[in-house]
């Protein structure tokens, strides 16, 4: 039978076509929504997100500006950038593009980003705001997981998620989310005790691991839902952290990738834009 196909890029798309009237609202008051990505150096997957960020701003009409810094860029220069952006008003969202050089401490980066304009989610107090509850600019990727499952009409309150992997960007947020909506969490690292054990209690099982095909068959539970958020390169090919072709076999719902959560994650972000726009906009 197989497990039913999680299909990322069209409820990325669904959530795409809704902004469209809001940006188109925002323009009609006077105010285009914007977003400015700061990129430092020339890694070629930062590249390739950076240049994606910028097209979806541009296909849902807003201004993308992209500042393409040198690599040796110093802390307090990086600094007078975002200063500079947080007073723009042409400004809604800033976006650091990670990761950072080593000689900058990217904490201080991403506490100098205005809360208000933070539409990655990384300040701290966006990432306060989320623990408690409180209106916050989600992580794109956690809140495109969210989006994800919610849309596929799978059920959260009440069930098992096992997370894989504690990143302060993916895993932790996820966590807290998946905790939000009623779930019973168990969050799993590289330290886990019999990992297989934890995961196949999952009726939803997140992977955001970083190893190619790391989630087999044997960790999964029949019928589970299975959220692969790993990108990783092997030679040509993109894979997820999930060995898709066998874990679909036991699956319940499964996501692909490429076409899963990637999509959602640069949907999110327009989003966190849209929205950062409309409160500047007194909205
Ligand atoms: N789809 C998207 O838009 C998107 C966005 C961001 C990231 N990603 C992808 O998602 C994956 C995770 O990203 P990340 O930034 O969270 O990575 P990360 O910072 O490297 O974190 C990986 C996590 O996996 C855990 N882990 C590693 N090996 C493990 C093992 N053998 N057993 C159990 N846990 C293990 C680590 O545990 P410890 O904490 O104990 O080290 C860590 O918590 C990567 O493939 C990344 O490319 C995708």
């Amino acid at each position: 039978v197989g497990a039913s196909l999680i299909d990322g890029k069209a409820i990325a798309k669904a959530v795409r076509s809704e902004l469209k009237p809001r940006v188109a609202a925002l323009i009609e008051r006077g105010h285009q929504p914007g977003l400015t990505v700061v990129l430092l150096g020339n890694n070629p997957a930062s590249e390739t997100y950076v240049k994606a960020k910028a097209n979806d701003c541009v296909k849902l009409g807003m201004r993308s500006e992209v500042l393409r810094l040198p690599e040796i860029t110093r802390q307090d220069e990086l600094l007078q950038v975002i200063s500079r952006l947080n007073a723009d008003p042409g400004v809604d969202g800033i976006l650091v593009q990670l990761p950072l050089p080593a000689h900058i401490a990217k904490l201080a980066i991403l506490e100098a980003i205005n809360p208000n304009k933070d539409v990655d989610g990384f300040h701290p107090i966006n990432i306060g705001r989320l623990q408690i509850g409180a209106e916050a600019f989600l992580p794109c990727t956690p809140y495109g997981v969210i989006v994800m499952l919610k849309r596929s009409d799978i059920e959260i309150a009440g069930r098992r998620a096992v997370v894989v992997g504690r990143s302060d960007i993916v895993g932790k947020p996820i966590a807290q989310l998946l905790l939000q909506e009623h779930a019973t969490v168990t969050v799993c690292h590289s330290r886990t005790n019999d990992l297989r054990a934890v995961t196949r209690e999952a009726d939803i099982l997140i992977a955001a691991i970083g190893k190619p095909r790391f989630i087999v068959e044997e960790m999964v539970k029949p019928g589970a839902t299975v959220i692969d958020v790993g990108i990783n390169r092997v030679g040509d090919v993109l894979v997820g952290d999930v060995d898709f072709e066998r874990v679909r076999e036991v699956a319940g719902a499964i996501t692909p990738v490429p076409g899963g959560v990637g999509p959602m994650t640069r949907a999110m972000l327009m989003n966190n834009t849209v929205v950062a726009a409309e409160r500047f906009s007194g909205k």
